[in-house]
């Protein structure tokens, strides 16, 4: 519960004016300009935001404190400016000088780009106005208060009101938008998760502490599809897009050792390859740990109970930890088989045949089911130089595209492990 003071003056009056009525017209009269997209200069960006920003669009980009939020839309400022008009940055957390100190880090010397330091959202708005600028930014949301409201800035109602605001000005002026959130501590509540609903896009910027990787997620959009993401690399003169992050997240695998899986996952049309790595070992302790990162730790349970019902592999006495090797975080069953894989691997100590990829979901029966995507999928490992791979008997067909790659199908998590592991 929070408490919140009720300002003398009505609400409704002060920001609701009714303005004049507007009569409904058939969908098959509206026109439509031309699409314009203004392209980010990122493509991994512009690839999130299905294709660039859409004009008079609201994009809300959420991320733990610290993880480069600023400097991907500074960045992105830059190359907007050069090619498209003014933008405008408006920050409430950073004095105009650590800006400037920024940029010159970054390498930003854009004629195009202003700074605005304020967090009075009227005052806000009578700038936008006057300097009607291509696209602007508001760092963060949460620093921004309304004077219609006596709650404090970083109040769901402040953050609302403001963010309401924002969204009225950009429909009717046309200018495209990027709201900053912090996730706080309380995310969910107080964080950008209440301005989810109100705006066109929304983008998440995640990343493990100790890794440079960035990826951008897309959770929803209103101009294109949700699930994209984009791979960035954080570095001592900013972000950096990585545009094959397959091949990153193989690099490292020379030799293949027990344990060690290579799968293939689709993150919103981008099919990419990862690693999963598993070790299972005798429990030292009474109870047995099941430690896992990147993967869901029920998703795993419930692979191990498969293992365990289906397959007489029982890692009762066992720990069991599996690890997403580049910090990245998949959701997606389609990487069933390849924990499976790896976890048997690891406990009988056998190294599944180098240069392979291992695709397929498991169901409870033990069965291999088919996945979505498959030739994209397929096309991806054939691309990076893979030999061979695994896939579910459901999906194969003839393939529009002729592979080189030795393509082989399972029915079953049995016949996997016959085929790579004995
Ligand atoms: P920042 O964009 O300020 O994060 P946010 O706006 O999401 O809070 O990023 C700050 C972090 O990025 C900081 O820990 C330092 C790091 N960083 C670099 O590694 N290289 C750079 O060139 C810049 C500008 C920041
Ligand atoms: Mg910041």
């Amino acid at each position: 519960m929070s408490e919140e003071r009720v300002s003398k003056k009505p609400q409704t009056a002060l920001n609701r004016k009714r303005k004049g009525a507007e009569s409904a017209v058939l969908l098959s009269q509206i026109n439509l300009g031309e699409e314009q997209r203004i392209k980010t200069g990122f493509s991994e960006l512009d690839r999130t935001l299905g294709g660039g920003i859409v004009k008079g669009s609201v994009a809300l980009v959420g991320g733990d404190p610290g993880i480069g939020k600023s400097t991907l839309l500074l960045q992105a400022s830059d190359k907007i400016g050069e090619n498209y008009g003014e933008v405008l940055y408006v920050t409430g957390e950073e004095s105009k000088s650590q800006i400037k100190l920024r940029a010159e880090r970054l390498r930003i010397n854009s004629s195009n780009l202003k700074i605005l330091t304020e967090t009075c959202m009227e005052a806000i708005l009578d700038v936008l106005v006057r300097e009607n600028p291509v696209v602007a930014i508001i760092d963060s949301i949460q620093t921004t208060y309304s004077l219609d409201l006596e709650s404090p800035a970083g109040t769901i109602s402040q953050i609302r009101e403001c963010a309401s605001k924002l969204i009225d000005f950009a429909k009717s002026s046309n200018v495209s938008l990027f709201l900053v959130g912090h996730v706080t501590k309380e995310g969910a509540i107080a964080g950008p998760k209440v301005l989810e609903h109100m705006v066109d896009t929304v983008l998440y910027f995640e990343g493990e502490k100790n890794y440079s990787y960035r990826i951008l997620r897309t959770v929803k959009n209103r101009f294109g599809k949700s699930g994209e993401i984009g791979v960035f690399q954080m570095e001592r003169f900013g972000l950096l897009e990585v545009s094959n992050p397959s091949e990153i997240f193989l690099s490292e695998k020379e030799k293949p050792f027990s344990g060690s899986v290579v799968v293939s996952t689709i993150e919103g049309t981008r099919p990419i390859l990862l690693e999963i790595q598993a070790l299972v070992s005798p429990t030292s302790y009474g109870v047995p740990q099941r430690v896992c990162t990147g993967i869901d730790p029920k998703r795993l349970s419930l692979l191990l109970a498969i293992l365990e019902k289906k397959e007489d592999i029982h890692l009762g006495v066992f720990d069991v930890f599996v690890n997403v090797v580049g910090g990245i975080k998949v959701d997606e069953p389609g990487v069933d088989l390849g924990v499976c894989l790896s976890l048997i691997s690891s406990f009988k100590d056998l190294a599944v045949f180098k240069s392979s990829v291992v695709i397929g979901e498991v169901g409870l029966g033990g069965e291999v089911r088919g996945v979505s995507q498959i030739e994209e999928r397929i096309f991806e490992a054939e691309k990076l130089g893979l030999k061979r791979c695994l896939i579910p008997y459901n999906n194969y067909k003839a393939f529009a595209h002729k592979f080189e790659i030795e393509i082989l199908e399972v029915k079953s998590l049995n016949q996997a492990i016959e085929l790579t592991l004995t």
